[in-house]
């Protein structure tokens, strides 16, 4: 697939991508969310993508936000529409992917940029990046989940305060509130990522799709994150990736997982 804001680049079992409109911090307009939509949907059908590493292209930048050019004119229906549309297709869709996806912060994740961060599976982050939901500077809320990701991640004061404030935390106050797990430099930070991938590659694929879904599972109203748990937890005892997990375990070699 050929895109024009984004570029995706595979091998090994990774693949990253990586949002590419510098000249505009990589904010994300339709396009790039479609785009970003398409490319995580197959990559998803890929059974050779084992972890997928999302970053932003530049120095600067991870994303500086939705693009502000695009909804500056927007009545009441347009700004609900634009929520509803870009939740469904990019930050829900990317939250709930059965492929772990790692958000590589290397500079700038404000207002869209941050919740996409969030929507991601964990993050890591360079030491130049600076995070913030900056939406009421500009009289709006976070419209892609901030609302409700800022707080399950950094809890409820921490997250009122950096969205009434509008305000920027650096990376180490991020790593100090939860919000990314790891700090480094800008050079170490995709080889940070691509290490953490590699652990992540050696599990069963079914396992972890199915730990994503019973983590998230927590997070989802009217859904009993513990059921979810025990039904993916029974489900498992079908495949063949826990038959080969267990048979190498005891057979004392190292699993070889397929995938099924
Ligand atoms: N939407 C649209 N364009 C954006 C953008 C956004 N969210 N963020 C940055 N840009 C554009 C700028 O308009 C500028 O374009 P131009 O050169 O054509 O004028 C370009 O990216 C570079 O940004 P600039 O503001 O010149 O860089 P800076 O280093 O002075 O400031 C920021 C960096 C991130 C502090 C500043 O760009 C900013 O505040 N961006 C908006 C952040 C925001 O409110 N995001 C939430 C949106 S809901």
């Amino acid at each position: 697939m050929s895109y024009n804001n984004i570029i995706v680049e595979d091998g090994d079992g990774t693949a990253i991508i990586t949002i590419n409109r510098p000249s505009k911090l990589n904010a994300l307009n339709t396009k790039t969310i479609q785009e970003l939509h398409d490319a995580f949907q197959d990559l998803e059908g890929d059974k050779d993508i084992k972890v997928i590493i999302l970053t932003g292209s530049g120095e600067k930048a991870f994303v500086a936000g939705a693009d502000i050019s695009e909804f500056a004119d927007f009545d009441v229906d347009e700004g609900k529409q634009l929520s509803a549309q870009g939740q469904k297709l990019l930050f829900d869709f990317v939250e709930n992917l059965g492929t772990p996806v790692v958000a590589a912060v290397n500079g700038f994740a404000l207002g869209g940029g941050l919740e996409l961060a969030m929507s991601c599976h964990f993050r890591i982050a360079s030491d130049n990046a600076r995070m913030g939901l900056p939406e009421v500077s500009l009289g709006v809320i976070p419209g892609y989940g901030g609302t409700q990701r800022l707080p399950q991640l950094v809890g409820k004061g921490k997250a009122m305060e950096m969205i009434m404030t509008a305000g920027m935390i650096d990376a180490n106050e991020a790593l100090k509130c939860g919000l990314v797990n790891h700090v480094t430099s800008q050079e170490e930070l995709l080889p940070l990522c691509e290490k953490i991938a590699g652990k992540i590659m050696r599990n069963s694929p079914t396992a972890i799709r199915a730990a994503i879904k019973a983590v998230n599972a927590n997070y989802t109203s009217g859904i009993n994150g513990f059921a979810i748990e025990i039904e993916e937890f029974g489900r498992c005892f079908g495949t063949a990736d826990f038959e080969e997990g267990t048979s190498a375990f005891l057979e004392k070699r190292k699993a070889e997982f397929s995938g099924n």
